[in-house]
């Protein structure tokens, strides 16, 4: 079993192979969307951000799933996704006999790539979960929508151009776990999912096959982690 509270550079191809079979609690996950940007109006702001998320966009493979069902003691899983990736996960999901919701983050600050197309102000995120499992949470953590701004000044510091809203992250999280389990994140990006399983007292694994990525993950969840050491041994002085 590889350790928990760590963040591996590594394709989560080969990662998801090293875990234990039944050692994973929780996925939360966000994989490359299929973007299809040729259809969007090119300007010079666009193309800055189309490089960047050229290496974002291909998709992933369905495989992973199958890889990574052996892993979680029962299937309970959050995967973000783009509209064309919602009907194969929830055919995948719904072919396992899972129960399943559609959540979504809507951005109030959406990029203006409207050309002939609505706004991209909507992120979807498909959960499914065994027959079993259970949902914890509250009122305030268990609403399917979530609406904020893309947060600007995180998108910068931690340099990621698809960085997710950590606040909605940490709900899926106390609503699928305890504390103590262990999430996974196989595109952990710069780490959102793992910095939500800290401020939630769970255990990480988080992958992330992209090296400037993968150290800036290393070092929030390394800020991540000694702030929460800070807040404990005030509590306990
Ligand atoms: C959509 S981003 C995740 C962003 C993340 N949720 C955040 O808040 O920062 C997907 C990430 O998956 C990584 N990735 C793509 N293919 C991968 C693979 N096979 N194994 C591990 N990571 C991969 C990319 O480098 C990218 O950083």
């Amino acid at each position: 079993m590889l350790k928990t509270n760590e963040v591996y550079n590594m394709d989560c191809a080969q990662g998801i192979k090293l875990l234990d079979d039944k050692s994973i609690d929780l996925v939360v996950m966000d994989p490359p969307y299929l973007l299809n940007l040729n259809r969007v109006k090119k300007t010079s702001t666009f193309n800055n951000y189309a490089n960047e998320l050229m290496g974002l966009k291909d998709g992933f493979d369905l495989q992973i799933l199958d890889m990574l069902l052996p892993k979680m003691k029962k299937i309970n899983i959050y995967i973000y996704c783009s509209k064309r990736q919602v009907r194969d996960l929830l055919d995948y999901f719904i072919s396992l006999g899972c129960n399943y919701e559609i959540l979504t983050w809507h951005k109030q600050n959406p990029s203006p790539l409207i050309n002939n197309n609505y706004l991209p102000d909507t992120e979807y995120v498909v959960f499914a979960r065994e027959k079993g499992v259970k949902l914890y949470g509250n009122y305030f953590t268990k609403h399917k929508y979530f609406i904020s701004g893309v947060n600007q000044v995180d998108k910068k510091k931690y340099g990621h151009p698809t960085i997710k809203n950590l606040n909605f992250i940490e709900n899926h999280i106390i609503n699928s776990s305890k504390e103590g389990d262990v999430v996974l994140d196989c595109f952990c990006g710069s780490g959102t999912t793992l910095v939500g399983a800290i401020n939630t007292k769970r255990q990480f694994i988080g992958f992330e096959i992209n090296k400037k990525y993968y150290e800036i993950a290393k070092r929030r969840v390394e800020e991540a982690l000694s702030k929460e050491e800070n807040i404990e041994t005030k509590n306990t002085k």
